[in-house]
């Protein structure tokens, strides 16, 4: 029986909960200080942290230190008390950059600094136009449930995040789920359903979230072009990580132009928040006049934009980070071989992927490896279904170029000693 106190209409949400809570499937939030690349935790010891998708430190580094000290001392103060001094921020943003947009983008939430941005997106995404979006997921269910509609045909990776998933579910099209990364099977959903269906949508993740690997972008490709369907790709895990420009998979697997729709998010490589859409300028401006997250939302702050456009100009000019990222990626994964913690091959792109999971299998005892690093100073996420399937619990590792050499080698050893 449950101890917890509320109201009677809510028992039936405490039993489920306390059903959750046996068998170690409850979600709950723990409290953390994040301080660069470790998290505080209650009990005020440190952690190297390995669960974060701050892929290329952005997000680490103290934002007090640059841009707001300069942007919000000026917009703050009237103009006779300014110091005049010049700050490393572009002078215009002191009199239009805003804490908060104060609107959706079709009201008066899209500011310069808004337009300036996703100008340079398109450009760097080599497409006509960019959507933003306030999140990944608002861009990823936004898209999905605004482009396929009733009368179409949705193919979707069983592996797609939520995020893809929830798009799917809010869209009028009929869906199949095709096994993960299972091109043949693609081919034959379209052999047998291509002529009944107006549109077709590929739907994929090109990095997966939970397991880090590649989709098969060239293959499908090919089966889209051959059977006139259109590819929708999630970049999340791939954008600023991926590709001599840092842009993501497509542009790693010379597949750019031939995914017209790519997605991407600015809460992982980025290192702030936010989401976009990269693609033709008819599917930017259909999705203007029809994607729900982005017409009945408030647009991403200005000033987060602002720290995006920053990020975005680091990552094409600073590759520097991107091949540390992969350095570190490839160090570990080498030890977790090397101590045979690893099940699946890998091929040299995915190498480069810094979400290394180890598949445990129950969530019990997922969890209790994960609270014995916790204790040693690791946090390491324990993901459980529903997340995963049933069954494949697992440790998911990510990492950051922030990382240093030694702090990758104590996991490694530390894992090593306790599941070796
Ligand atoms: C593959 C994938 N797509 C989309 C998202 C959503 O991105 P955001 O966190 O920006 O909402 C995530 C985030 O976890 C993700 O892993």
């Amino acid at each position: 029986m449950s101890n917890r106190i509320g109201p009677p209409k809510f028992a039936w949400m405490d039993k489920r909960l306390q059903q959750w809570d046996d068998v170690q499937l409850k979600r709950q939030l723990r409290p953390v200080q994040a301080d660069g690349m470790t998290v505080i935790g209650e009990d005020g010891k440190p952690r190297i942290n390995f669960g974060s998708n701050d892929y290329l430190g952005l997000a680490a580094e103290n934002y007090s230190d640059s841009v707001a000290t300069s942007a919000s001392t000026d917009a703050d103060m009237p103009d006779e008390a300014s110091s005049g001094e010049d700050h490393s921020v572009d002078s215009s943003i002191r009199t239009t950059l805003r804490k908060g947009s104060g609107s959706s983008q079709l009201v008066c939430g899209y500011t310069e600094q808004h337009a300036r941005f996703a100008a340079e997106l398109a450009a760097w995404e080599q497409t006509e136009a960019v959507a933003l979006y306030s999140s990944g997921y608002a861009a990823c269910s936004g898209v999905v449930s605004a482009l396929a509609r009733r009368g179409d045909l949705i193919l979707s990776d069983a592996f797609n995040h939520a995020s893809l998933i929830d798009g799917c579910r809010l869209s009028k099209a009929e869906r199949f789920v095709y096994p993960h990364c299972d091109v043949a099977a693609v081919a034959a959903l379209l052999q047998h359903h291509r002529k009944r269906f107006q549109n077709v949508w590929i739907i994929t993740d090109s990095v997966f979230s939970m397991d880090g690997d590649i989709a098969p972008l060239s293959d499908l490709v090919d089966l889209a072009i051959r059977f006139d369907a259109t590819m929708i790709v999630d970049e999340a895990h791939a954008t600023g990580v991926l590709g001599n420009d840092g842009s993501g998979a497509c542009k790693a697997l010379g597949v750019k132009e031939m995914v017209d729709i790519r997605i991407g998010t600015l809460s992982k490589a980025f290192g702030v928040q936010g989401g976009f859409v990269a693609g033709p300028q008819v599917v930017i401006d259909y999705l203007l006049n029809t994607s729900r997250p982005l017409i009945y939302s408030t647009s991403p702050s200005p000033l987060t934009i602002q720290i995006a456009a920053q990020h975005l100009h680091e990552i094409q000019t600073n590759a520097a980070r991107r091949y540390r990222l992969a350095e570190v990626s490839r160090r570990l994964r080498s030890k977790l071989q090397a101590a045979n913690l690893l099940s699946t091959l890998f091929t040299a792109l995915e190498s480069r992927i810094p979400i290394h999971p180890i598949r445990i299998g129950s969530a019990e005892k997922t969890i209790a490896i994960a609270n014995q690093l916790w204790d040693r100073g690791f946090y390491v996420p324990a993901i459980r279904p529903p997340t995963v399937p049933e069954g494949t619990s697992r440790l998911r590792i990510s990492l950051s170029a922030a990382h240093t050499d030694s702090q990758i080698d104590a996991l490694a050893d530390e894992l090593q000693s306790l599941l070796g």
